[in-house]
């Protein structure tokens, strides 16, 4: 039974964090005339209204976006997530958060294709709804033997984004085999993996970690952004971005970001980031 609904979280520092990453490397994909594909394993509904009672109930992006977006014109490195956001607003508000797959949408050019796979019926609809048209194949399937199975992807370049709920604990295991695999089929891909900063009691950002190093990937980067101290038993207190196969430049870029980041959304000044890794390549072909 799937119970999870990205309604509750829409616009919260872990969406920050994922959908600004996201918009930096299709950025990046967009560098070049060539098309793209970008495959989303766990789209979600697409989009959400803030002002839906779900969203409203813990109102999650006043910690996230909604600080943020007051200050846009502070923050050109976000320029390209902010235009996504603004295309789903009107002028100045923000009564509107775009998905990642809206995220993805606003990059998308008409040589480029988008792969979005959602397992939650209701919620499929919803991105059915949201989301559409030429170069857009929507799958009401299990984004991770879905993933697999769609490699390697035409065009051949582009992005892949694994955002499970993690509420099953073997979603973290999932991810470990199902990149293995597709790395495999698809060794040139950029693939992004969002995982939370959980309370002590059941953190399990650390293992994944491991479970990933142990695979041995060339060039892996690891990016995290905390918004206050790790608690003992429950609370999610901050995420983290693995990406594999980097765009040119993404550490420098993150490097730059998330220290704004943590100083911005940090509660009582107690933000937090790391990074980690091996990311710099420079463009070929
Ligand atoms: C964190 S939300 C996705 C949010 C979305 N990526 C975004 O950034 O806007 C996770 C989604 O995965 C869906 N889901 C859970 N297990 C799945 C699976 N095995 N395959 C595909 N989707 C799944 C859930 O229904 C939920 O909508």
């Amino acid at each position: 039974m799937l119970s999870y609904r990205h309604a509750f979280h829409a616009g919260n520092h872990a969406d920050v964090l994922k959908h600004a990453v996201q918009a930096l490397i299709l950025e990046a994909l967009c560098a070049k005339d060539k098309g793209f594909c970008y495959i989303d394993t766990h789209a979600g509904a697409g989009g959400y209204t803030l002002g839906h009672e779900w969203t409203q109930k813990k109102a999650e992006y006043l910690g996230g976006i909604a600080p943020l977006w007051q200050q846009r014109e502070q923050w050109p490195e976000l320029a390209g997530y902010f235009a996504a956001i603004r295309a789903m607003n009107q002028d100045d508000r923000l009564d509107h958060y775009p998905g990642s797959p809206l995220v993805a949408a606003h990059f998308q050019r008409p040589q480029d294709r988008l792969v979005l796979m959602e397992l939650h019926n209701n919620e499929v609809d919803n991105l059915r709804h949201n989301l559409g048209g030429e170069g857009v194949a929507i799958h009401h399937r299990d984004g991770f033997e879905g993933l697999v199975g769609l490699l390697p992807p035409t065009p051949r370049r582009g992005l892949v984004l694994i955002d499970p709920p993690y509420e099953l604990k073997e979603d973290y295991r999932r991810v470990a085999d199902t990149l293995q695999k597709a790395h495999q089929r698809w060794p040139i891909g950029i693939y992004a993996i969002w995982y939370p900063l959980l309370a002590k009691a059941v953190d399990r950002s650390a293992g994944l970690k491991q479970a990933l190093a142990r695979c041995g990937f060339e060039r892996m980067l690891c990016a995290e952004l905390s918004v206050g101290p790790q608690a003992e038993d429950f609370g999610m207190h901050g995420s983290g971005m693995v990406v594999l196969n980097p765009p040119w430049k993404l550490d420098e870029q993150l490097a730059g970001l998330l220290p704004r980041l943590a100083q911005t959304l940090g509660q009582d000044g107690q933000g937090g980031w790391k990074l980690d890794g091996t990311g710099d390549k420079p463009p070929t072909g």
